[in-house]
């Protein structure tokens, strides 16, 4: 039995920062940003949206009456959470007016959470293939103001709908997996941005996506020749690039040709989004269906997941008869074209107006935020939100 996403969205705030501006502001090369980390834009995160709205209105782009009956587990993955006990996918139940015979829950890994969801979601419905899997990936990716983070920051969620007989990507049956305990990123209890350890950070993702491919290559077979196309978790699009070139050696002047020109396909809404954490491998895959002109049905793409701690997998998957008529590349296009600059001051103090952590209650000003999901503000310790 076939089993894969069979629908995939995206939403991001309507927010968004120019790169080479930042650089200015920073005293930075703008190629610096633009090159070296290879972003052009920046999603600025408003108050009034968290992981759960962003999910939520990733989500209301793929739910029709024909899948929401079908669909009777949620998972919300994240490393954004807003609470230690209730799951986001509780809150995303009851904001997408789904059935209340669902089983909702959250997972956690860093970046690597949506891929757990993701096979988890292939083992269930190889049990139940009458049922529907509803995964959102959703973060904001905080490492403060002026320091060597700043520009790899960003968010939004991705959702899918895993099924049987799926429209878009069949996933194989081979992944290849690694585990260790490392300090290269990780966000203590108290703290609102991520500690990290770039440079290692960096170096470490490429160790693993070179231990996991290697491993791939070893139990399949296969080699870079059976891959149409690869896409990368891409914390920022050069790193993605980075873990390439560690392999294009290994493939011939066609191979890297090919693999090469469908990476650009797979990194252009990365470069005007920034880091998604766990969404952004399925971003990238996004962004690779949505803009490739060359890519077919039955061609392999390999999927490398990461997250930071660190856990990592590769895996692959078919691409399935029409799958571009699955896609919504013109409400993504939409999206981004209604987007709003914002200068790196308003970004700043967007950037500064964080929740209070006292248990106070705020009402937040809805006026400015054209998303259907909203957060209102918190009530009562309680989390106020609205549908508008
Ligand atoms: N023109 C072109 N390129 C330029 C340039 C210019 N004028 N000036 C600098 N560059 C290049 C540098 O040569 C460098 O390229 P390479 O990486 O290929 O060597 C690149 O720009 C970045 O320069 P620096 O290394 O000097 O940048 P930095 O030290 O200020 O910070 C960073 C870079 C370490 C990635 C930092 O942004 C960071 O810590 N980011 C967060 C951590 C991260 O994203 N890690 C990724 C792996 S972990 C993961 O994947 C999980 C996750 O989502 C976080």
């Amino acid at each position: 039995m076939k089993i894969g996403i069979d629908q995939i969205s995206f939403h991001t705030s309507h927010y968004f920062v120019d790169m080479a501006e930042l650089a200015h502001a920073r005293n930075e090369d703008p190629n610096k940003y633009l090159i070296g980390i290879g972003q052009k834009k920046m999603a600025v995160i408003p108050p009034t949206q968290d992981s759960i709205t962003l999910a939520a209105n990733a989500a209301a782009k793929i739910l029709t009456p024909e899948n929401r009956p079908q669909i009777d587990t949620v998972i919300f993955a994240s490393e954004s959470g807003i609470d230690q006990s209730k799951s986001g996918a509780v809150y995303l139940q009851s904001l997408l007016d789904l059935p209340r015979q669902v089983r909702a829950f959250e997972v956690k890994q860093a970046c690597y959470s949506a891929t757990a969801a993701l096979q988890l979601a292939r083992g269930y419905i190889a049990l139940h293939p009458d049922k529907k899997v509803l995964i959102t990936a959703s973060d904001i990716a905080r490492y403060g103001l002026g320091n060597a983070g700043e520009p790899t920051q960003g968010g939004g969620a991705v959702a899918m709908i895993i099924s049987k007989d799926p429209r878009i990507l069949a996933i194989e049956e081979d992944s290849t997996v690694l585990t260790e305990n490392i300090m290269d990123f990780w966000r203590p209890n108290y703290a609102t941005e991520a500690k990290v350890d770039g440079h290692y950070s960096g170096h470490m993702y490429v160790d693993f996506f070179n231990e996991v491919f290697a491993a791939y290559r070893e139990q399949s077979g296969m080699t870079l020749a059976n891959f149409a196309a690869l896409a990368f978790h891409l914390p920022y699009t050069k790193m993605g690039l980075k873990a390439l070139r560690s392999i294009l050696p290994q493939a011939t002047e066609a191979d890297q040709q090919r693999l090469s020109a469908n990476f650009e396909d797979s990194r252009q809404y990365n470069q005007i989004v920034g880091n998604l954490y766990t969404g952004s491998l399925y971003l990238s895959l996004l962004s690779l269906l949505e803009n490739t002109t060359t890519l077919k049905a039955g061609d392999r793409l390999g999927l490398f997941s990461y997250g930071s701690g660190a856990v990592s997998e590769f895996f692959s998957g078919i691409l399935q008869a029409n799958f571009k008529q699955a896609l919504l590349p013109e409400q993504h296009q939409k999206m981004f074209a209604a987007r709003q600059q914002v200068d790196v001051p308003t970004y700043e103090k967007i950037f500064q107006q964080q929740l209070p952590t006292d248990g106070s209650t705020v009402e937040l000003d809805l006026s400015h935020d054209p998303a259907p999901y909203v957060l209102a503000g918190i009530k009562a310790h309680q989390r106020q939100y609205r549908k508008q």
